[in-house]
């Protein structure tokens, strides 16, 4: 019968894992509880200047609580997230309020204050109280997805329920403190996202993925929302002085009241030529179809094939008011465009003036 998981796990960490973080030593509730809050979005090596400069300056809950709010960003500028630091603040009042100045040593209390969610304060009771409760941050699940081989994407409720409980099956019964630092320790050495280095691994005997090797496979991403596919027309149109032919986009539906180049769907983008009689009047060539791009929106993806087409009329030719109007796109007064629109115009004006340069055109 080979050693649990968590005995194989512990015994590497004692050799393998890290010791000595300032958060490890002293071990209190307050100091946990913020590296745990500070390594939520931020890796060790960067946390752990912050750390030290923050319980410098706030060297316990009460102090914390009492300060300024702009000191304690302050302490924080350059750590990111900084619903981080409030929360933290106002977790520090209510524990001050409500718990006596002290973080409570229950995971309900602790997952009630702001910033504190289930793995979090699982975290911060096993490492400071030594309290037996599973974690699961996104190293763990990574770790756990893999040996248990647990398809699907974490994010999912009935995938993190699988995971949840493989994390509590796994706990052993002391060391509980050692035990969570070491997970996490596996995660973010061994067990990486990329490359991660099975061969050192004290648990990979009975890693499922490992095994059936397909760790790469482990956990499954997000998944791509699969979006319904649109096809449109765009319509160059250029002018005898290179002026670009623009719309104004009715004032409902996609890209509502911007300035865009015509688009075409339906039948109209099957023949664009009676849409040109009908809203321009002037006769226009083709000149070439040139490669589509797309665009997605919330809801669908929109494909435009854009159509450079040659007209032979000059600038004047147009009234504004008809939601028609020509534009240099080498200009200054560029209108506001939809930012893919606006992309693809910049794409050719730079093509030309490459072109241009040279002497090509
Ligand atoms: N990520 C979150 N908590 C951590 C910890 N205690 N050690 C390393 N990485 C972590």
């Amino acid at each position: 019968m080979p050693a649990s998981f968590s005995h194989r796990l512990l015994h590497w960490f004692d050799r393998h894992g890290r010791h000595g973080l300032p958060w490890q030593q002293p071990r209190t509730p307050y100091r946990v509880w913020l590296a745990e809050i500070m390594l939520q979005q931020t890796q060790v090596a960067a946390v752990i200047p912050y750390f030290e400069r923050f319980v410098a300056r706030f060297p316990d809950l009460a102090a914390l609580a009492e300060a300024p709010a702009d000191e304690v960003l302050r302490h924080w500028a350059g750590l990111g997230y900084y619903a981080r630091a409030r929360n933290l603040q106002r977790a520090a009042q209510l524990a001050t309020a409500q718990h006596g100045g002290e973080l409570p040593p229950e995971l309900d209390a602790l997952i009630a204050l702001p910033g504190i969610g289930r793995s979090t304060a699982a975290a911060i009771l096993a490492q400071a109280h030594g309290q037996r409760h599973a974690i699961l941050d996104g190293n763990v699940k990574r770790v756990l997805a893999r040996h248990g081989a647990i398809a699907g994407w974490p994010g999912e409720p009935r995938v993190a329920k699988r995971l949840w409980a493989l994390s509590e099956s796994l706990l052993p019964q002391e060391r509980m403190a050692d035990y969570t630092q070491a997970i996490m320790d596996l995660g973010a050495t061994l067990c990486t996202a990329r490359k991660p280095a099975c061969a050192a691994c004290p648990v990979s005997g009975d890693c499922q993925a490992h095994r059936q090797d397909r760790v790469a496979e482990f956990p499954a991403p997000r998944p791509r929302r699969e979006r319904p596919r649109r096809q449109a027309r765009l319509l160059l149109v250029e002018n005898r002085d290179g002026h670009i032919l623009l719309e104004r986009r009715p004032p409902a539906g996609i890209w509502g009241g911007l300035w865009c180049l015509p688009m075409l769907d339906g039948e109209d983008a099957a023949d664009p030529a009676p849409w040109l009689r009908r809203h321009y009047g002037q006769p226009a060539r083709l000149v070439a179809e040139l490669p589509p791009f797309s665009h997605a929106f919330t809801h669908f993806e929109l494909q435009l094939t854009p159509l450079h087409l040659r007209a032979e009329a000059g600038a004047q030719a147009l009234q504004e008011s008809a939601g028609l109007r020509w534009i240099d796109i080498g200009g200054a007064d560029l209108p506001g465009l939809p930012a893919p629109i606006g992309k693809f115009l910049e794409r050719l004006r730079s093509e030309r003036a490459q072109q241009s340069d040279a002497g090509l055109v």
